[in-house]
């Protein structure tokens, strides 16, 4: 219960899906945190829920992509709690999807503002406050679109690229002041990002990427907080620089032949139990 006893976080995002989760997390291990987001509503929410939950915290209604924002921000957790150990940079959006030649300049720059940008004020701006109370944790959102491609998702691919490597040149860099810099690569978590805006969706959802993936489960974002806790907390001081995968096995290969997860399948394809080299009979 105490494993962030004493520190302060600022979490981006946290307003929904898997940044309100970490907050009510990280609030439950004695942080105190500081929720960062554009949707003041929600916002006030999660503070409530983090209050529920036993802990401290406070909402700062905030636009990542806006550096004097981001300064604000880091100022509003010195203000309230004296101190900044931890910064989760976890806000998103879907940004320009759909066919490359069809995303115009504003729709590539804005989603790469939010996405890209809005990780490295987080890190600039919390950097400072880290060195003064002798090191702290930098944790940030990517995705498995940021190790992978995907069909239609361009820009977001590009921008969770740039977070994973971001993070391994900032780890790089701040080794020295004992800041861990890491982040994490959902997979299919099932959050507003997905589903707000269309009813029924939050059901498809579940039951679709239940089926896309070894652990025949929807991603919930309590399995996000938890790898964010981890990273937060003393547990992972000798981790850094690095792009943890939580996608319930999405990403360790291909369902090829064995579409249900079934093992059964390849056999019905292939049914010797053992395959051998070209001259075996
Ligand atoms: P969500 O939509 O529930 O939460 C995202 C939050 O970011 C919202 O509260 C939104 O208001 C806030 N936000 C958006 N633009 C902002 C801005 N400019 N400044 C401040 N806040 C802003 O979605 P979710 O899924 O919890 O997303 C969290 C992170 O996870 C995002 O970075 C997203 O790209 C990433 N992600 C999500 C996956 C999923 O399957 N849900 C998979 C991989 C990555």
């Amino acid at each position: 219960m105490d494993r962030l006893k004493g520190k302060v976080a600022v979490i981006t995002g946290a307003a929904s899906g898997m940044g309100r989760a970490t907050a009510i997390k990280f609030a439950g291990e004695g942080a105190a945190v500081v929720i960062a987001d554009l949707n003041v509503e929600g916002g006030e929410a999660s503070v409530r829920d983090c209050k529920e939950n036993a802990g401290r915290a406070v909402f700062q209604k905030t636009d990542v992509s806006a550096e004097a924002e981001v300064k604000a921000l880091v100022a509003r957790a010195i203000k309230e709690f004296g101190r900044l150990d931890i910064i989760y940079n976890n806000a998103g959006i879907g940004g320009a999807i759909g066919p490359l030649e069809n995303i115009s300049v504003e729709d590539w720059d804005r989603s790469q503002a939010v996405l890209l940008r809005g990780v490295f004020l987080g890190m600039k701006h919390a950097v400072p406050e880290m060195r003064k109370v002798g090191g702290g944790s930098i944790i940030s959102t990517a995705s498995i679109a940021g190790i992978r491609g995907f069909n239609g998702l361009h820009a977001y691919c590009a921008a969770k690229a740039g977070v994973v490597n971001l993070t391994r040149s900032a780890a790089m860099e701040f080794a020295k002041d004992k800041i861990r810099v890491n982040c994490i690569c959902p997979g299919g978590i099932n959050t507003p990002i997905l589903h707000r805006n269309i009813a029924g969706m939050k059901e498809v959802i579940e039951q679709t990427m239940a089926k896309s993936q070894p652990i025949q489960r929807t991603g919930h974002p309590d399995d996000i907080a938890g790898m964010a806790l981890y990273l937060a907390s003393d547990d992972s001081e000798f981790v850094t620089g690095q792009a943890m995968v939580v996608d319930g096995g999405l990403t360790i290969g291909s369902q090829y032949a064995a579409a249900n997860g079934d093992a059964n399948a390849v056999r019905a394809i292939m049914p010797n139990s053992f395959i051998g080299p070209s001259f075996q009979g």
